[in-house]
């Protein structure tokens, strides 16, 4: 990721350069050229102005009958804020299925776009509100659907997957919809059923899954600005510093990132096996918002960010996402007053971009239960497609 910084009175405007594939006809080039994107991060309220507005965003979630949905990587006061209201701080796979599930009639989702897309395609008769609609991610801005189809219809013999950081209109060219929390799984189920798969956009994950599952992929070249800076030299260093230290790993980080880890999985995977695993001391390669979480369900342990390339003169990341940073308390408390941010998703998307994700939904709640997953995942018989 390469961030520059410009302060002015209204919070810090960032731009941020991430990888696009190049696509050359409808065949993806093994490079990426570089796409550019801002992010406007709000200024820090002061401590007095915190407690009105935390106070304020109370009462209007109440008035509104709505629940927050907050994402790990949002500031620590909207993950408190979610958990004080009777909503929810999950990882995106939970974050989808809390939103579908819960009764209020008004969700507000604190994270990125495609975290309220999704939120609007599984329930498309509820108002779904979110803090900044122009918070983003690289791997969505990577995956442009027009694209991305080419690619697909180059191999219509091949089963789509994508990750859920995508635009509804991609998930729409999806079959399956997955997230780091239940890619693995699926992708076994589906190489074990015959599937050779297209897989988009992270082409880190897409990798671990990859040599994990040892499915048939051809692989989107997108990546996270966060996760992609992790460094596997530094980190090593660092863990010769900590030699007690366990190593928590996201699996949208590098190869050779994820290959020190003593644990690789989801935001939520990342928190449960701190809580877990023998140590007391962590090292963490995920987004440093991860860092509230993981010290306020772990009081006495101790977390130290994994190594980004913050002190060479390429980045200034410091592992924090600038779009997941736009989500401030100030624009919570505007969008409840006013009702404005909507999140809409083109109705005419909303029924196709539904199917891939409630087969996630789907696979993912039988596997919770033990049951039986044949139904949900066909076999494919070469020349006949799937039985
Ligand atoms: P999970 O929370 O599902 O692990 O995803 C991380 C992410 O990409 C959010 O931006
Ligand atoms: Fe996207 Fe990475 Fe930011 Fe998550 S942390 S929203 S994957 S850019």
């Amino acid at each position: 990721m390469n961030v520059e910084n410009a302060s002015t009175a209204s919070g810090s405007r960032f731009r941020v350069a991430f990888d696009r594939p190049v696509v050359q006809g409808a065949a993806l080039a093994a490079t990426c050229d570089t796409g550019s994107a801002w992010a406007q991060v709000p200024p820090e309220p002061t401590a007095a102005e915190r407690l009105v507005l935390k106070d304020r965003i109370k009462a209007l979630l109440v008035q509104r009958q709505a629940v927050l949905v907050s994402h790990y990587y949002v500031p620590p006061d909207l993950q408190d804020l979610a958990l004080e209201t009777g909503g929810i701080v999950s990882d995106s796979l939970e974050m989808a299925r809390f939103g579908r599930d819960h009764a209020a009639q008004t969700l507000v989702v604190a994270g990125v776009r495609f975290m309220g897309e999704t939120a609007k395609i599984l329930s498309p008769e509820k108002t779904v509100l979110m803090p900044e609609l122009d918070a983003t991610c690289s791997l969505d801005l990577g995956c442009p659907v027009d694209a991305f189809s080419a690619f697909c219809d180059q191999h219509p013999d091949r089963t789509v997957v994508v990750y859920a950081n995508t635009s509804a209109a991609v998930k729409a060219r999806a079959d399956w919809v997955v997230t780091s929390s239940c890619a693995l799984d699926i992708v076994a189920e589906l190489k074990a059923k015959g599937h050779r798969l297209i897989w988009g956009p992270d082409r880190h994950l897409g990798a671990y899954i990859q040599r994990e599952t040892g499915a048939d992929m051809l692989m989107w070249n997108g990546s996270c600005i966060v996760h992609d800076e992790f460094k596997a030299l530094e980190l090593q260093a660092l863990k010769a510093q900590h030699p007690g230290a366990k190593v928590l790993v996201h699996p949208e980080s590098p190869a050779d990132v994820v290959a020190l880890a003593d644990a690789v999985g989801s935001t939520s995977a990342i928190l449960n096996a701190a809580k877990t695993l023998d140590a007391t001391t962590f090292i963490v390669a995920t987004d440093n918002g991860m860092m509230h979480s993981l010290r306020q369900q772990n009081p006495g342990k101790t977390f130290i960010e994994a190594p980004t390339a913050g002190n060479s003169a390429t980045c200034k990341s410091c592992a924090h996402c600038p779009w997941m940073a736009m989500n401030g308390l100030a624009a919570l408390a505007h969008v409840l007053q006013t009702g404005g941010n909507t999140v809409t998703v083109p109705p005419s998307l909303i029924p196709r971009a539904r199917q891939p994700i409630d087969r996630m939904l789907a696979f993912t709640a039988a596997k919770k239960a033990g049951r039986a997953l044949d139904g949900l995942v066909p076999h494919l018989v070469p020349h006949l497609g799937a039985v």
